[in-house]
């Protein structure tokens, strides 16, 4: 199986301090920061800089839409932002994200019909390619065409949207499916994974452990990821 890579999801972070809340998590023992970009389409909420047509126009700026990663990467030399696209129409973003400093771009395959062409365009940007499923599609909807033109898949072990919901149990046998057919590929899971829900992840097979709640809520974050690692290399 690969390397153990833990990916805190700074959704949990607090916004006002981002750039430090991303340095803590690299010494800490971090290898990735995790960064979901939601839309207001493909999931309610907005954590985007800006909006995708036709909705009304919008100059907020929500951590952590594309002008926030900017921000984030100059501030943090070296960081790895595992960007997760919870967007209807993914190919929209790539350029920004590239342009923000994104390594890699995660996708849901629900959003698109051509998850191919979306991944020829993350490649011409030198993006890292993501692929992920929300709880209700099936392993089987990743072709292997599509698999093995990426670099990660994500099993979403909480429907997209928010944090702090309820680790999806269910969700767990598509990754030991995805693991039986892709030994070599990192599998990412993410919702509600934390101390108490990372063991049935690592043994299914998920080597990349997206926590939020469970990192930034907790009074010893470099404990959690600690712990977190510990569980998939064992
Ligand atoms: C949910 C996001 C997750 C979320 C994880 O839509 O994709 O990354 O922030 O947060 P926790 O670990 O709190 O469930
Ligand atoms: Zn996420």
């Amino acid at each position: 199986m690969p390397r153990a890579i833990i990916s805190p999801s700074v959704l949990a972070s607090d916004f006002g301090q981002l750039t430090a809340e991303c340095k803590r998590m690299i010494k800490g023992g971090a290898e990735w920061l995790h960064m979901d970009v939601m839309d207001g389409h493909f999931v309610p909420n907005i954590t985007m800089g800006k909006l995708a047509e036709p909705l009304v126009a919008c100059t907020i700026s929500c951590p952590p839409g594309a002008p926030i990663l900017a921000c984030v990467s100059k501030g943090v030399p070296g960081i790895f932002m595992d960007c997760h696209m919870m967007v209807a129409e993914p190919e929209k973003w790539v350029n920004d994200i590239a342009d923000a400093g994104g390594a890699l771009y995660c996708f849901h395959l629900e959003a698109t019909g051509d998850p191919l062409s979306v991944i020829k365009a993350i490649r011409a940007r030198n993006m890292k390619v993501g692929v992920a499923i929300s709880p209700d599609t099936p392993s089987t909807a990743i072709t292997d065409e599509v698999a093995n033109a990426a670099d990660m898949l994500l099993v979403m072990t909480v429907y997209p949207g928010r944090g702090g919901q309820k680790f999806l149990e269910r969700c767990v046998p598509k990754v030991a499916e995805l693991r039986a057919r892709f030994p070599d590929k990192d599998i990412e899971v993410d919702g509600g994974v934390g101390p108490n829900t990372i063991d049935v992840c690592a043994h299914a097979g998920s080597n990349v452990i997206v926590a939020g709640t469970a990192i930034f809520g907790a009074p010893n974050p470099d404990e959690v990821i600690a712990k977190l690692k510990a569980s998939v290399n064992t």
